[in-house]
């Protein structure tokens, strides 16, 4: 028999709601401590700043760690102290936040884009190796949704090549590829802490590397070209104030205490969702099989065929399940290349060869993907209980069996 669907106000299969941030009064003292002693600000990033900056570097196994005001300023950052130079061409993929590829523009170098693997959505290494040309400098993985890069043959690639790799582990925090932290692989991994992360503190952002050279360097161009020893008016390179605050230092390292928890749940939370899904005909969860120990799950991602939903367009299913009080989302509409940005070159005042021309950029993955196969469920939806994961796959069935009657 026909269920009422939400969106046509039946009953939600899902009543709870999953919060986030999540904080208690430990966090919020945290913070208070800060706000009465007054040192809010921290132009040496020592103190505070510099204590969560050795956390989180031991949380990710790195020798060194680098906070800075967001994840596109550490991308940012941690490419321009790579050694780019204007005109340089950069690796990056279609499938992610604009971020990636926009700071590579920023730094006067050219975005390339090398397609996803249909299996994980991230960057195929094939796809990447056939992307190289002389102008080749770096290649930016992103461990997209939590799930990490196939890093054994991207390293072996920029090996092979002499090509600097930048991790964006902006969805990363507290995932593991073949039991190495994400973000400790390459020469340096970017994090975000803005406020829909699995560590936040509503804005900040983070740069771990081992390279004691890359560090100072990001360390100089994250304080206005300041160097270490150096006068406080001695500014050295082309730098700006990046820095963060202790109150966010405060917050982070408060919340720093339950990333391993958090993201054991939503991994062993995605495991099980995925053999409740593996079971619905037309959906299907990313493949696991690629190498990564740990899944951080800020998106759980499963694609739909919509075949099987009497052809109701994705968009639509999405809508639905949002209905049927399912924290998802359709992502992203469309691949990087096809905004405007690229595909009208609004560079503005930066340097970009006259010769790219993005609107012949076509990436079938990724273009698949947005237009009619990946759903998100967002990650703090991931935190919820077995039960949930078992009412999630019940409210996909539930449109399921719905929509066979359904004309559109
Ligand atoms: C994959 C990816 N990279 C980079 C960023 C940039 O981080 P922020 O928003 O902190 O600048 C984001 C943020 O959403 C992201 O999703």
């Amino acid at each position: 028999m026909k269920k009422h669907l939400a969106i046509e106000n039946g009953p939600k299969t899902v009543e709870k709601k999953f919060p986030w941030p999540i904080y208690d009064e430990s966090d919020v003292e945290a913070v208070a401590e800060i706000t009465r002693s007054g040192q809010w600000g921290n132009p040496n990033c020592d103190g505070l700043v510099k204590r969560f900056e050795e956390e989180f570097a031991a949380s990710c196994g790195s020798k060194y760690a680098l906070s800075c005001v967001n994840g596109s300023v550490a991308l940012r950052l941690a490419l321009i102290a790579c050694g780019v130079r204007p005109g340089d061409e950069v690796i990056v993929p279609p499938y992610t936040f604009i971020a990636t590829a926009s700071i590579v523009l920023e730094a006067n170098c050219v975005p390339v884009f090398a397609d996803i693997d249909p299996d994980t959505y991230n960057l195929a290494p094939a796809e990447v190796e056939r992307a190289i040309t002389e102008r080749t400098k770096a290649i930016i993985p992103v461990h997209f949704a939590g799930q990490a890069c196939e890093m054994d043959e991207i390293m072996a690639i920029a090996d092979k090549h002499g090509l600097r790799v930048i991790e964006d582990a902006a969805h990363a925090h507290g995932a593991a590829y073949r039991n190495r932290k994400l973000g400790s692989i390459g020469d340096a991994g970017c994090f975000s802490f803005q406020s829909s992360k699995n560590l936040t503190s509503g804005e900040g952002g983070m740069i771990v590397t081992d390279d004691e050279e890359l560090y100072h360097k990001m360390n100089s161009l994250r304080n206005v070209g300041r160097v270490h020893g150096g006068q406080w008016y001695e500014h050295h390179f082309l730098g700006c104030n990046y820095r963060i605050t202790q109150l966010q230092a405060a917050l982070l390292s408060s919340q720093l205490k339950r990333l391993e928890e958090q993201t054991l749940t939503r991994h062993e939370n995605g495991t099980y969702l995925n053999t409740l899904l593996k079971q619905i005909e037309g959906i299907e969860p990313l493949a696991r099989d690629k190498g990564e120990t740990i899944h951080s799950y800020h998106i759980y991602i499963f694609k739909y065929d919509k075949r099987y939903f009497n052809n109701l367009p994705k968009v639509k299913f999405a809508e639905m399940l949002a209905a049927e009080g399912v924290p998802c989302f359709m992502g992203y509409p469309k691949p990087l290349y096809k905004q405007p940005l690229f595909q009208e070159k609004n560079f503005m005042c930066y340097a970009i060869p006259e010769e790219v021309d993005y609107t012949r950029v076509f990436c079938p993955v990724t273009e698949k993907a947005c237009s009619e196969e990946a759903v998100w469920i967002l990650q703090h939806a991931m935190l919820g209980s077995k039960q949930d994961m078992e009412d999630f796959a019940s409210a996909i069935r539930k449109i399921q069996d719905a929509v066979k009657y359904y004309s559109g």
